[in-house]
């Protein structure tokens, strides 16, 4: 289990430790070698079994979905999966629990000490997608408060995401972030960006590498989410990072036309009903300066991949609470920045490599394949770990 290294992580018994330990294995187990093993059990069984009836192959995620369903693998994958998750977040609950009002404290102690600001709005409407559900079965999902100036939503999701990830996601859970803005200060050198924004930011673990990559810039997070701000506002203060952190809906900027160089998210538009998603990359359209970048990290579209493949990232779709995850994958990056107002000619994908998992001269040698776009080997399907990214520049 990845050991998070700043100041607001939780303290465990052994005991706490060891079992934190072992969810991160289970999952592990469940999304290396079980999963290895249901593509085996496919190619096999059911894709043999699907061609004899239909004299075709599957045309896509659903029609490989309806054929596997019965198949014992995937359903024995799934209970086992789905078991792991509910596991991660039960595994962090107690010394949460234990240490909620010293972790008040602490927050309350850092927010005086260092700079970067919070700003609130209890007037608020905290969107029905994210109020009425516990997206990815997390308890109380990010908006889930239960006394005043609650920030625990926030410490179990850095905390969880830490046994969630086994190691995957960098030291502080930061590497989407830190390999992303990397990348794009060694591919586009003379792009000196002075204002940052992060949409859906959550505890803000990669907005604080935009801050590192590019020091003199201002950098900005937004999220609905009051106690995952309060927490990220904190946990940035403990690493010094100055970063400020705003509550707002990302379909409705409270910011004035052409006021950022680079409007960024990351793992957020998958969480976003499909009917707002345009409203967001137009709100991000127009707070972008002439000559600034949208760029959104996500899992591959369903087009781009192989029907199996589609099947497997939309698991989480129908098995983990996440019910815009495929609506979302099955729409069409190009079309969504036209429609937004970019020029086509403007549009730009990539696939970046991750800093954690290949080291810092990837993201060299990445820039000297000019980020080659191989949607078929990011994220959980490649052999490294890769992140996929589209926007366009403005
Ligand atoms: C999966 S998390 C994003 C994770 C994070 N950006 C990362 O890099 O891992 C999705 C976040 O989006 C926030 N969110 C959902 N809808 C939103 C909206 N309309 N405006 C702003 N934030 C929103 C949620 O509260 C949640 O914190």
């Amino acid at each position: 289990m990845l050991e998070l290294k700043h100041d607001l992580r939780l303290a465990k018994t052994r005991d706490e430790h060891a079992r934190m330990n072992f969810v991160s294995g289970l999952r592990a187990y469940v999304l290396n070698d079980m999963a290895t093993g249901m593509r085996a059990s496919y190619d096999a069984e059911v894709e043999p079994a699907f061609r004899r009836k239909a004299r075709r192959a599957p045309k896509d995620g659903p029609e490989v979905h309806q054929a596997i369903r019965s198949n014992e693998f995937f359903k024995f994958y799934s209970s086992l999966r789905v078991t792991a998750q509910d596991m991660v977040w039960q595994s962090v609950f107690p010394p949460l629990e234990r240490q909620r009002e010293s972790l008040k404290k602490k927050a309350k102690a850092l927010a005086t000490r260092r700079p970067g600001k919070l700003k609130l709005d209890a007037q608020l409407e905290v969107p029905r997608s994210v109020s009425a559900l516990d997206v990815h079965l997390m308890p109380g999902n990010y908006d889930g408060e239960y006394e005043s100036e609650d920030l625990a939503a926030g410490s179990l999701y850095d905390n969880g995401l830490a046994v969630f990830s086994f190691g995957l996601m960098g030291q502080n859970l930061d590497d989407i972030g830190e390999s992303i803005s990397r990348f794009i200060k060694a591919r586009y050198p003379k792009f000196k960006p002075a204002e940052i924004l992060d949409l859906g930011c959550t505890i803000g673990h990669n907005t604080g590498s935009w801050k590192d990559t590019y020091p003199s810039a201002h950098v900005r997070g937004i999220d609905v989410a009051a106690p995952c701000l309060r927490y990220a506002h904190a946990r940035a203060q403990a690493q010094n990072r100055a970063v400020d952190f705003e509550q707002m809906n990302a379909t409705a900027l409270k910011y004035v036309d052409a006021s950022f160089d680079v409007v960024f998210s990351s793992m957020f538009l998958h969480e976003v009903p499909r009917k707002d998603i345009a409203k967001v990359l137009a709100e991000a359209y127009r707070v972008l300066k002439p000559g600034g970048l949208m760029l959104h990290m996500e899992l591959p579209p369903n087009a781009q991949l192989s029907p199996y493949d589609a099947f497997y990232l939309d698991w989480d779709s129908s098995y983990n609470n996440e019910p815009y995850y495929k609506p979302f994958r099955d729409l069409v990056p190009q079309r969504l920045c036209r429609q937004a107002g970019f020029k086509s000619t403007n549009y730009v994908q990539f696939v970046v490599p991750s800093i954690a998992w290949f080291g810092e001269q990837a993201v060299t040698r990445a820039v000297a394949a000019q980020g080659a776009v191989d949607s078929d080997k990011t994220g959980r399907l490649s052999d490294g770990l890769q992140w996929y990214c589209f926007g366009a520049w403005k």
